[in-house]
């Protein structure tokens, strides 16, 4: 089989600490890929005054899949092209505790269970002005308390789409994840989370939507929460999930509080699919606090990268990855400081790498 090509961009911040220990491990490991690196992120900005060069760019367009790390500042510009010009409309975020992790709960055993967030509308990318532009165009505009936009004096505004188009689509992605997931053993439930006893219009059109594809489908449940109320239940009865669907930012929020209770950030690996060409990034953003320090989790990226081989048809490659990492967990030897150990990022990889079978 010829190799697969992948992008690696590490972006910012801890982007290129887990990036790099992640590829230095799927090189020792010598899976079929071919991986290439090309400058992007703050590095690219001061060498070539663009965070997205369009080399990079070229090769994104040329690969298998892409790996990403994380963006900050102007480096936004690779996440704008990742999602929304390549159009990766699910955003895929599996919550699953693997024993050893650093859970706050007290049993957080058996949670296994996926967030797929609408990757594409909503309030992102943040489509906001002044209040003044938005009132005098929407002058006959009334709100529920019956005044107008100027009522309120300066201010801001910012947009949340909901779409038809847009909510069907990630309505029929859960349900296909529901069924597969159905097939090897899970409950076969969805759970849509929105806000629609308050945004009847927005939030009620992506419920109604859900419910509608539901209707369609045999042999699966559909239970729907309230966001605020949702957010406990991850705390309290974090089990009881098998996929969510819910819209852009809700997502965005309950992944981290998700990624906490399997034992934090540095756990919780990501896939953003459907659109002209996939990538996988962890939940984490570019965590300046422990920049440049080696002791960032590449647990997040190393998990990407096996959701990433999935993607590709690599089936037993993303096992064996997984039990290793499940493996160095249970061990508990090599865990980074989150987790409450003293191992640095590459001892952790490097455990990770022992233990492939
Ligand atoms: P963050 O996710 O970068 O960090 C939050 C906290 O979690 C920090 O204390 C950090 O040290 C810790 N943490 C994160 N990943 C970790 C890991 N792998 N191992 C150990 N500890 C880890 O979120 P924050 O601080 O809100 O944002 C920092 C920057 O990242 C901002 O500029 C933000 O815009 C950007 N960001 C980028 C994202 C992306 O590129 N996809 C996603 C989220 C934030
Ligand atoms: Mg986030």
């Amino acid at each position: 089989m010829p190799k697969k090509k992948i992008v690696a961009l590490g972006g910012d911040g801890v982007g290129p600490e887990v990036m790099d220990a992640t590829c230095w491990f799927l090189d020792k490991i010598g899976f079929n890929l071919d991986i290439i690196k090309p400058a992007c992120g703050a590095e690219a900005l001061k060498a070539q005054g663009n965070p997205f060069p369009e080399e990079a760019q070229r090769m994104c367009e040329e690969c298998d899949a892409i790996l990403f790390g994380a963006a900050e500042g102007p480096s936004i510009a690779i996440l704008v092209y990742l999602r929304w010009v390549l159009d990766n409309y699910i955003n895929l975020r599996p919550v699953k505790y693997y024993p050893g992790a650093r859970s706050p709960l007290v049993n957080p055993e058996a949670i296994n269970f996926c967030i797929i967030r609408e990757n594409s509308e909503g309030l992102y990318p943040g489509r906001e002005g002044d209040l003044s532009w938005l009132a005098q165009r929407l002058a006959a505009y009334k709100d529920p308390f019956g005044h107008t936009l100027d009522h309120y004096g300066p201010g801001k505004f910012a947009l949340r789409l909901i779409t038809e188009k847009g909510t069907e689509r990630i309505a029929r992605y859960a349900l296909d994840l529901a069924r597969q997931r159905k097939a090897s053993g899970f409950p076969g439930k969805v759970t849509c989370i929105t806000k629609s006893n308050v945004l009847f219009e927005t939030c009620g059109l992506f419920r109604q939507t859900v419910e509608k594809e539901m209707k369609k489908d045999g042999g699966l449940t559909c239970e729907h929460y309230y966001v605020d109320d949702a957010a406990r239940r991850i705390v309290r009865f974090p089990q009881d999930f098998d996929v969510i669907v819910t819209s852009n930012m809700f997502g965005d929020i309950l992944a981290d509080e998700a990624a906490e209770v399997v034992g934090g950030l540095g756990m919780a690996p990501s896939g953003c699919l459907g659109g002209m060409k996939p990538y996988f990034e962890p939940v984490h953003g570019s965590a300046p606090d422990i920049a440049g320090k080696g002791i960032v989790n590449p647990t997040a990226m190393i998990l990407s990268a096996k959701m990433m081989l999935e993607y590709l048809g690599m089936q037993s490659e993303a096992e064996a990855l997984e039990k290793a990492v499940a493996e160095t967990y249970r061990q508990g030897t090599a865990l980074t400081h989150d987790q409450g150990g003293k191992s640095s990022t590459m001892e952790f990889t490097e455990a990770v790498l022992k233990n492939i079978g």
